[in-house]
């Protein structure tokens, strides 16, 4: 097990707990900025850190879509929520996968959690076809700055009970040091949360 499954599994939210509360999260909105992150997708996806599957019923019918994550048991519940998606037990830190396999790589919510985001960063960027593009939703930190020192101040205490999940991190500034190319980031709830795209790039 590398460093950063082993992460997963020591800081590891019950799969049915994340569930229900991404749930309520979903009913509350959420839902509408997942139905973005999924929509024009399609060929060979990649869903990084796709958790229990709450993203996959948004992915377009013709997607062929394979779902990864670290937790064997959130995976599970994806597997069972999308039986059509092939899903695979693995970090985004080392993703099993030859390069340039994927037309789209997606994740919702997992930036602010993968032990290190360059590293995660650079094999979604490895295992992207040359045209090939990323899409993410995250929360970020925030353009406020005494909420940002909030934030930063919140993230350690945060992360030990929300399965190491970061409060502050600048995930567009990541994409851009990784090597990604026209990294665009539209905000919502005062740029807290940004849907962010971005091309490969040579
Ligand atoms: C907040 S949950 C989001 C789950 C799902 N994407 C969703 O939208 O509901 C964060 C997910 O990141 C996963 N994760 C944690 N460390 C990871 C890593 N190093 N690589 C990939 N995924 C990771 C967790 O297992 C969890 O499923």
């Amino acid at each position: 097990m590398d460093d950063s499954a082993h992460d997963a599994r020591r800081r590891r939210v019950s799969p049915r707990l994340y569930d229900g509360v991404a749930g309520a999260l979903d009913h509350a909105g959420l839902a509408r900025l997942r139905a973005d992150l999924s929509r024009g997708i399609e060929g060979d996806v990649l869903e990084v850190g796709a958790g229990t599957g709450r993203q996959l019923p948004h992915h377009p019918p013709g997607a062929r879509v394979t779902a990864t994550d670290p937790d064997a048991g959130a995976l599970a519940l994806a597997a069972r929520r999308s039986p059509a998606t092939r899903t695979v037990v693995a970090a985004a830190e080392a993703l099993p996968f030859d390069d340039a396999a994927f037309d789209w790589v997606v994740c919702a919510l997992v930036l602010c959690t993968v032990r290190d985001p360059l590293a995660a960063l650079a094999e979604m960027r490895r295992v992207l076809r040359p045209a090939g593009r990323l899409r993410a939703l995250e929360h970020v930190r925030s353009p406020n700055r005494a909420l940002a020192r909030a934030e930063g101040l919140a993230s350690p205490l945060w992360g030990a009970v929300a399965g190491g999940c970061h409060l502050d991190r600048d995930t567009r500034a990541s994409l851009v040091a990784a090597g990604f190319a026209g990294v665009t980031a539209r905000p919502h709830l005062g740029g807290n949360i940004v849907l962010l795209e971005a091309a490969r790039g040579a």
